[in-house]
């Protein structure tokens, strides 16, 4: 069966509640005849704000990031049953902006996918080499190990409900876009480490997006590659230019 495609904006840090209720009233006409999975991952505190604005429409909401404990004293963190209760159908993990600035370890990620699946939430876990992996030639080691620490304990049936995310962080906010080939080299070494792990059914059923400064100029030739299946987007995705990537095969 074909892969439908997934299209997520990330919005990370940058709406207040009222500024995500204008963005997702802008954004709603121009996404509404996708036909790709529209999510918007939006800051906690935006979910509730946007959940209720886009009611009715065909975009899904989703948070930025999780604990995975349930509850308890954990200042500041979201537990996965308050992103439910607040509407969002899914999750960010393993973000290279949260590995980087938050230390969290490909061991946190792997608790982090086990708690969504856990509740339901549908995760879109991040892998991603830095330019120096890349050059010291290691890009691939690197996201085998990404993918093979964050599935650890995670059944075939559950790991067909993830969207990997792959965003060399080299590509992330700096303009510079991976090539489609080089997307679609570690997009298909990723389905194989998939394979590896489990079966071709799960390989094959997996839907994984490619982010880095993907916009509205260079989607077309990236979400042509047999093995992306979606997009991640950050800055795009906070302009007009969403509607153009979510639309990129009219
Ligand atoms: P940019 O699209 O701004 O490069 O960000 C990509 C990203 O980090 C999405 O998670």
């Amino acid at each position: 069966m074909a892969r439908k495609k997934i299209i997520a904006g990330n919005w990370k840090m940058n709406k207040t509640p009222s500024e995500a209720v204008e963005l997702a009233k802008t954004l709603i006409p121009l996404v509404a005849d996708a036909d790709v999975d529209v999510v918007f991952c939006v800051p906690a505190i935006d979910i509730v704000p946007v959940v209720e604005t886009v009611q009715g429409t065909n975009i899904h909401v989703g948070g930025e990031n999780l604990y995975f404990e349930d509850k308890g004293a954990y200042t500041g963190e979201i537990s996965a049953d308050m992103l439910l209760d607040a509407g969002a159908e899914y999750v960010i993990m393993g973000h290279s902006e949260r590995r980087g600035y938050f230390h969290e370890t490909d061991e946190d990620i792997n608790r982090k996918l086990k708690k969504a699946l856990e509740k339901g939430l549908k995760p879109i876990v991040c892998c991603g080499e830095s330019l120096a992996q890349r050059e010291q030639g290691i890009c691939f080691d690197w996201i085998r190990m990404q993918i093979k620490i964050a599935f650890q304990g995670v059944s075939a049936e559950d790991a067909k409900k993830v969207v990997i995310a792959y965003e060399p962080i080299w590509a992330i906010g700096t303009g510079k876009t991976a090539t489609a080939d080089q997307a679609e080299e570690v997009c298909k070494a990723i389905r194989d480490v998939i394979g590896e792990i489990y079966d071709t059914d799960t390989a094959e059923a997996i839907r994984i997006q490619y982010g880095g400064s993907m916009n509205a100029g260079n989607c077309r030739e990236l979400l042509a590659k047999p093995d992306i299946d979606g997009g991640l987007i950050g800055g795009a995705s906070l302009k007009p230019d969403f509607g153009k990537i979510v639309n990129y095969d009219k």
